[in-house]
């Protein structure tokens, strides 16, 4: 196995800014593990499925085939063939990873690609259930979290500095409902493994938890 850095945590505490940070400057490959759930909830919403039928999301996860590969050292990913990057940052794909994610199936055959590219590589991989099960034997674990109400003021920037209008109350609510699905969901749900460090990233800038982490890489 290549050196592993498992990252995981609720919406919005950073872990995709940071994970991609530590992957460039240590030289390793970043997977982001909620991209490929966005994946496939993007199939399952072009393909009708109600995200309460569960009986339904189990047969159709089989037909979406999601990989990953990486362009100018940005990871892209594909479903069925196609580059989805552009299309799975929306809210409502969001809601319906959220939704869909907790499916055993779905699970098992992301977790299956998420272990295969770690082995082969030195990966920073963030997520919700990395430490505990798709990399339980990672040299660093790292469980970022921040409060609720600065998660949702970052998202709330980052909307804004695009030009959408939205409500920092309702981002906020959003938040604390998303952390709710994905702490309480029965199989794999975001929790702190054992052995994870934790870190609140409410008060540090990207900076100085990128660092944090890349110190503890250094002590391995
Ligand atoms: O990190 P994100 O917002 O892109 O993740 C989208 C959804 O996918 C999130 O609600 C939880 C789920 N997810 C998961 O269940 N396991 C992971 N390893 C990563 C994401």
């Amino acid at each position: 196995m290549g050196f592993n850095i498992a990252i995981d945590g609720p919406a919005g505490a950073g872990k995709s800014t940071i994970a991609k940070k530590i992957a460039s400057r240590l030289g390793y490959i970043y997977v982001d593990t909620g991209a490929m759930y966005r994946a496939m909830a993007l199939y399952l919403l072009r393909e009708n499925v109600p995200a309460s039928d569960a009986a339904a999301i189990s047969r159709k996860c089989r037909e979406a085939d999601i990989s990953i590969g990486y362009e100018d050292g940005a990871q892209v990913v594909y479903l069925n063939g196609e580059n989805v990057n552009g299309l799975i940052r929306t809210e409502e794909v969001g809601n319906m990873a959220s939704a869909s994610s907790p499916n055993p199936d779905v699970r098992k055959k992301l977790v299956e690609l998420q272990q295969k590219l770690a082995a082969g590589a030195d990966v920073v991989m963030d997520g919700r259930d990395i430490g505990t099960c798709v990399l339980p034997d990672a040299q660093v674990k790292v469980y970022l979290t921040a409060d609720s109400g600065v998660r949702a003021m970052r998202r709330y920037k980052e909307l804004t500095e695009k030009g959408v209008s939205c409500d920092l109350a309702t981002i906020e609510k959003d938040i604390i409902e998303r952390d709710r699905q994905d702490m309480t969901r029965e199989i794999s749900p975001l929790t702190q493994a054992e052995d994870a460090v934790l870190i609140d990233s409410s008060a540090l800038t990207i900076d100085e938890v990128a660092e944090k982490i890349i110190a503890l890489a250094g002590t391995k």
